[in-house]
């Protein structure tokens, strides 16, 4: 969603900036603006559409600043427009702002502000921010943003220039990421790392209700509450060339073809295999309240969900919890049994999606010990939570997930190993575990090295306009996430269905023009799959099997088969999506979609 870069030091502000923006497109965004302070004035350049034509535009009219900050907007209050994108500004663009989040009472402090004189220029709520600001001014820019914060309700990331201080800008962070980049001689500030990754990767990151003051060899943090705040530069550990495209077309090619390093990275250290267990240090200090838990409720959404629904089967299998997957946006509408005690565990890439973060506080307060499996590090989610367990899966910079989904799924597998190995798990069936976990990267591979055959198979359906995705147990889950992520890239219609409910209704729908893609690896299910492709078989459908390598059965009912090597039946789905995930790819490279940037989405769903 909305993105926010900023630059104080002794470089060209411009290019920085754009750069910044360019790092921030993945999010999606429908305008982008700049604003540079040129000979003690206040200058911005902002417009509907992409970062390359504000850069067309700045072309011919080169600033020469050393300070500034850039915004990609994600329309919320008002439409894209140039008046609607940031920064904004007061009457007499003598302050400006760029914000992510919502003022919640914005038009209160409208109404109060328009009575006293102020004029807008814009449907948003972040020009009252602007206006206040100026209301607030007596000569000191720190002191005016802390005394307007005060009044607002709601939630920001934000920044914040004044033309009559060319040498510093103010920046503060309520419930919206902000992270600052420690330069030599300048400080960076960003709402996503990978805006300025290239630059620096030793980093603040700011807590809610920080307000920070940053010149170009310092930064000054303080709270709203005037508590001035000690807080040293931390090294990130993501690389700069992680946010390069490396050769791949897309980002998304080069998360998916990622995934043995992804999963490697995310098992590393991890495994005892001596033990046949898992060791998990961010679960170190809740380890004996989880040796007793006997509920567990998993909250997350979109793939991170069915991650979730992936792992009730696996925590199902492997320890004697009960476990609920809640899809977050939905959590709070139920009478839910979270209760003190209760452990209930928040999955999500970005650790900022909203709906997950409001349904985590919904259940701290019914007294829930909170857990989080997060790959942004120092994100909201990571902060809100008790303890947790990083991915450590690098910059995901599709929209679409792919790398992360498989990594949590392994992580999963993981918490359940330890937990089932504390109860009834024998040490054997947890050897067993570890080896199969290890083989997972070269299972992978396997997968991987088939790409061209993916894209062939892909290159003969992607003219059809709807399929269906087939799985039991296990590989349900899956069948949703390679459903969604046909439909995110492709926007080729398509619905994951439990292979049994199939009969229930879905498969009214099948055709000769009504394909369904089959997971059909080798587990206690096999032959009912077997029987729910026959049905299908016999109405004409085609069909694609993701089978266990040396099924040859399947070939008598298949049109076309993606092999996976065999594993435990709970592990074999990782690999299998792999395959969806090129598939899905490739169909959306057949329809020549803009797979980095799908229409309507964003990265990270920071609004419910
Ligand atoms: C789909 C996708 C989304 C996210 C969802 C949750 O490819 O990426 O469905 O999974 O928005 O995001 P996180 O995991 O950041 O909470």
């Amino acid at each position: 969603m909305c993105g926010i870069v900023g630059y104080i030091g002794n470089k060209h502000a411009v290019p920085i900036l754009l750069e910044g923006l360019h790092r921030l497109e993945y999010r999606g965004y429908d305008s982008a603006g700049i604003a540079v302070i040129e000979r003690g004035e206040l200058c911005r350049v902002r417009m509907p559409g992409k970062v390359n034509s504000l850069v067309a535009q700045l072309a011919e009219r080169p600033f020469e600043s050393t300070i500034g900050m850039g915004h990609t907007r994600w329309a919320t209050h008002g439409k894209p427009s140039e008046a609607n994108a940031h920064p904004h500004a007061n009457g007499d663009e003598t302050i400006m702002v760029v914000h992510n989040g919502i003022i919640e009472n914005y038009q209160t402090l409208r109404e109060q502000l328009s009575a006293r004189g102020y004029r807008f220029s814009s449907e948003t709520d972040t020009e009252v921010v602007a206006h206040l600001i100026e209301d607030e001014y007596t000569g000191d820019l720190t002191q005016a943003v802390k005394r307007a914060l005060r009044k607002v309700t709601g939630t920001y990331g934000l920044v914040v220039m004044h033309a009559q201080h060319p040498r510093e800008m103010v920046a503060a962070r309520r419930g919206s990421p902000m992270v600052l980049g420690v330069g030599d001689h300048e400080m960076l500030l960003a709402s996503d790392v990978a805006a300025f990754l290239r630059l620096t990767d030793r980093v603040v990151y700011l807590e809610d209700d920080d307000i920070v003051t940053l010149r170009a060899d310092e930064y000054v943090i303080d709270t709203l509450a005037d508590k001035h705040v000690e807080r040293e530069a931390e090294r990130i550990e993501w690389q700069a060339d992680e946010v390069e495209l490396n050769g791949f077309r897309h980002y998304m090619l080069k998360e998916i073809h990622e995934q043995p390093d992804t999963i490697t990275n995310a098992l590393r250290g991890r495994l005892i295999a001596s033990e046949g267990i898992a060791h998990l240090g961010g679960l170190d200090k809740v380890l004996n309240h989880l040796k007793e838990a006997q509920h567990l409720v998993i909250v997350s959404c979109g793939t991170s969900y069915y991650a979730g629904l992936y792992a009730r089967y696996v925590f199902e299998r492997l320890t004697d919890l009960v476990v609920e997957v809640e899809i977050a946006s939905e959590m709070r509408y139920r009478k839910t049994n979270i209760r003190p005690g209760t452990v209930v565990l928040g999955i999500s890439q970005s650790g900022e999606t909203a709906d997950t973060i409001a349904a985590m506080h919904e259940a701290s307060r019914k007294g829930a010990l909170l857990l989080g499996l997060v790959n942004v590090v120092g994100s909201t989610m990571s902060r809100i939570t008790e303890a947790g367990v990083y991915n450590h899966g690098g910059p995901e910079i599709g929209v679409a997930s792919t790398k992360i989904f498989t990594s949590q799924c392994a992580i999963l597998v993981m918490i359940a190993l330890l937990l089932g190995r504390f109860k009834h798990l024998a040490v054997t069936d947890g050897m067993e575990i570890v080896a199969g976990l290890e083989r997972l990267p070269t299972h992978i591979s396997t997968v991987l090295k088939q790409a061209d055959a993916i894209r062939s198979i892909a290159a003969s359906y992607a003219q059809y306009d709807n399929f269906l995705f087939l799985g039991r147990k296990y590989n349900y889950p899956m069948a949703l996430e390679g459903a969604l992520k046909l439909k995110e890239i492709s926007y080729i219609h398509a619905e994951g269905c439990a292979a049994g409910e199939m009969k229930h209704g879905f498969i009214a729908m099948i055709d000769q023009r009504f394909p369904t893609v089959c997971l059909a690896t080798k587990d206690m299910t096999y032959d009912k799959v077997l029987s729910n492709m026959q049905e299908i078989k016999s109405r004409g459908g085609k069909m694609i099997a993701i089978a266990t390598e040396g099924d040859e059965e399947i070939a008598e009912v298949a049109d076309d088969i993606i092999y996976t090597p065999p594993n435990l039946d709970f592990l074999q789905p990782i690999p299998a999506v792999v395959a969806l995930q090129l598939f899905a790819y490739y169909c959306a490279i057949e329809r020549d979609c803009d797979i980095d940037q799908p229409r309507n989405l964003a990265k990270s769903v920071t609004v419910e």
